[in-house]
């Protein structure tokens, strides 16, 4: 994982308001939990007592309460009630609990990775998606690293082949560019495939800057989206859960049918066919190893690859400037 960043981790709708819900991202096994008025708290789903899962517990008065032997710890971790040492009694400030730092905006969970601090960059959001309306969401649980699923996704030669029967019909096997930026931790992709008619292919440093807009968007560290139109986007969350496993949730955003049920079935379909889509991209992504991808792993890269190796790249300077400052 990339220290010190944003990740979008769930959807804000997996954690109902009164049960803890345990889940594993960012390689650590967690409790996600409402204290009565739904402020999000996330912290080890582990009790400093004697280990037991926090999940398990219930939320009573606001604090998640253990179910081993009844301790209560409020949002911030601190420690309420140890039934055992009396209402009134001792409760020592070993019994804290770690408290990650959270936000819940656009529907979605974001944690922290990294040491609290006073002040936070902004979430790793995409203003353009305010004027659309979220109109629906899949999971799709992959047993690869996440990068390989990132990778995938800024992948602009694999269409004709791996999506040959749907999305790469056009047999577009010639890329020219991609025209690629990186600025900011986001990185805008143009790309420009087309039927090979004998003309090698433009290198990325060929291509004129587009006059249009950027058909595909990342930000560091898990977020993307496609445009497939003005008004019609699939924003996806690509979640670490740890080294071998990833979850991506799909969201389709749209703001051109506004009847409720045609919009509800548009949605359906639409989510049918990304979904089969994606599953396409999991043939191919789950066979790749080493399952983590990274610069320097024996891997060749091509010029349509640009965007590939830019994330990687700056991946691995997020991760080395962050070893630097320790
Ligand atoms: S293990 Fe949690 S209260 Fe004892
Ligand atoms: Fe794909």
């Amino acid at each position: 994982m990339i220290p010190d960043q944003w990740y979008a981790v769930l959807e804000s709708k997996e954690v109902p308001a009164a049960k803890p819900k345990a889940f594993r991202r960012l390689g650590q096994d967690l409790v996600f939990w409402r204290d009565g008025a739904g402020n999000l708290s996330v912290m080890p789903d582990r009790c400093p007592h004697r280990s037991a899962q926090l999940s398990l517990g219930k939320v009573v008065n606001g604090n998640i309460e253990c179910p081993f032997h009844g301790f209560q710890f409020n949002t911030a971790g601190q420690i309420q009630l140890i039934p055992a040492n009396g209402r009134n009694g001792n409760k020592p400030a070993a019994f804290q609990c770690h408290s990650y730092p959270v936000r819940e905006v656009h529907g979605i969970v974001w944690l922290w990775n990294g040491a609290p601090r006073e002040q936070y960059p902004p979430l790793p959001w995409f203003p353009e998606l305010d004027a659309l309306t979220n109109v629906g969401s899949f999971q799709a649980a992959w047993d690869t690293h996440y990068t390989r699923a990132i990778e995938g996704m800024l992948d602009v030669s694999h269409l004709p082949f791996v999506h040959r029967k749907t999305i790469g019909r056009r047999n577009a096997t010639l890329v020219n560019g991609p025209y690629t930026t990186l600025e900011n931790g986001r990185m805008l992709v143009w790309y420009d495939n087309q039927p090979d008619a004998g003309l090698p292919a433009l290198k990325p440093t060929e291509m004129p800057p587009p006059a249009h807009e950027p058909m595909l968007h990342f930000n560091f560290p898990n977020v993307w989206h496609i445009r497939l139109g003005a008004k019609m986007r699939i924003l996806n969350l690509i979640v670490p859960v740890d080294d071998e496993n990833t979850v991506i949730y799909s969201r389709t955003y749209q703001g051109f049918v506004r009847m409720p049920v045609l919009r509800k079935l548009t949605d359906a379909w639409f989510n049918l066919f990304n979904r089969y889509v994606l599953n396409e991209d999991y043939g191919v992504a789950r066979s790749q190893r080493p399952k983590k991808s990274d610069l320097h792993i024996g891997e060749l890269f091509i010029p349509a690859d640009r965007p590939i190796a830019l994330y990687l790249q700056h991946r691995r300077r997020l991760i080395e400037e962050h070893q630097r400052t320790v």
